[in-house]
């Protein structure tokens, strides 16, 4: 049986991730902060026909990826596909003022910043560290963690501030190729990639891809193509790579 698992997929891009996986005929599990989002989510997609099943973890509490990580080994005693997906975008929040506490270096608050780095760039990386284990017994591990071409150093050449977003992409970016030449003996596939503006909540209905565009382009292009070669890359989701 084929696993996977995607965090923050009660909707946009996660539970697109879920529903094409299902359909790749994946067993997925299907994580959000609170149990009763993921099962309304799950409900859904069963009714499609896959196989899914709800989990709750806040990425950014260890202890509850540990759990979680315990219970899927029980459960399931290996994970093939970990999709690193859940983020957060402080120029959605509806406190005008938070948003300018990222946004603009006369009201820079290092504790927004912070709260971006610990959820987007450091919970990837502790999903791996917890279930490194079950994804050692997969015969073709891999873990896609969602970055952002607004974590591209080369191509921030507008959009001017916009600190804890892009920044906390660009440090997933680091973390993910350091972890990734730890983990290339063991054979885990590890690939940050950029699923392009996308129409969810945080991409807003103006953008250029639906996440069913993005999430195939993704899997077609690039999960089902790459080896252990291309472990630490950043990927497009035309299957590009992305300058750094
Ligand atoms: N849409 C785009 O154009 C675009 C472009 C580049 C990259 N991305 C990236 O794609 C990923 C998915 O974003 P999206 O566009 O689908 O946005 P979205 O609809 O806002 O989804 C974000 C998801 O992350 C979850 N999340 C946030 N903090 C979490 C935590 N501590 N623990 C668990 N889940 C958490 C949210 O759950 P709650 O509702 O419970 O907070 C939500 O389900 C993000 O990493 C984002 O940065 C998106």
């Amino acid at each position: 049986m084929k696993t996977a698992l995607v965090t923050g997929a009660y909707k946009g891009l996660g539970l697109e991730w879920c529903r094409q996986l299902g359909k790749k005929g994946y067993t997925v599990i299907l994580t959000a902060r609170r149990l009763g989002k993921a099962q309304a989510a799950a409900d859904e997609l069963v009714k499609e026909g896959l196989t899914i099943l709800p989990k709750a973890v806040d990425v950014a509490k260890e202890a509850q990826i540990t759990n979680l990580a315990a219970e899927v080994g029980k459960e399931f005693g290996h994970l093939d596909v970990l999709v690193n997906n859940a983020g957060i975008n402080s120029k959605d929040n509806p406190d005008e003022l938070v948003v300018r506490k990222s946004t603009f270096l006369s009201e820079l608050d290092p504790e927004e910043i912070l709260k971006h780095i610990s959820i987007n760039s450091i919970s990837p990386i502790l999903m791996v560290k917890h279930f490194r284990k079950l994804l050692n017994k997969s015969d073709r591990p891999m873990v896609v963690s969602i970055s952002s071409w607004l974590g591209s150093i080369t191509t921030k050449d507008s959009m001017r501030g916009h600190y804890s977003y892009c920044t906390s992409k660009t440090a997933l970016n680091m973390m993910n190729r350091a972890m990734s030449i730890e983990l290339r003996e063991e054979g885990i596939i590890s690939i940050v990639v950029n699923p392009g503006w996308v129409q969810t909540d945080m991409g807003g209905q103006k953008a250029d891809l639906t996440p069913e565009q993005s999430v195939g382009g993704l899997i077609e292009n690039v999960l089902e193509k790459i080896t252990i070669e291309d472990t630490g890359s950043f990927y497009q989701w035309n299957g590009t790579k992305h300058p750094w």
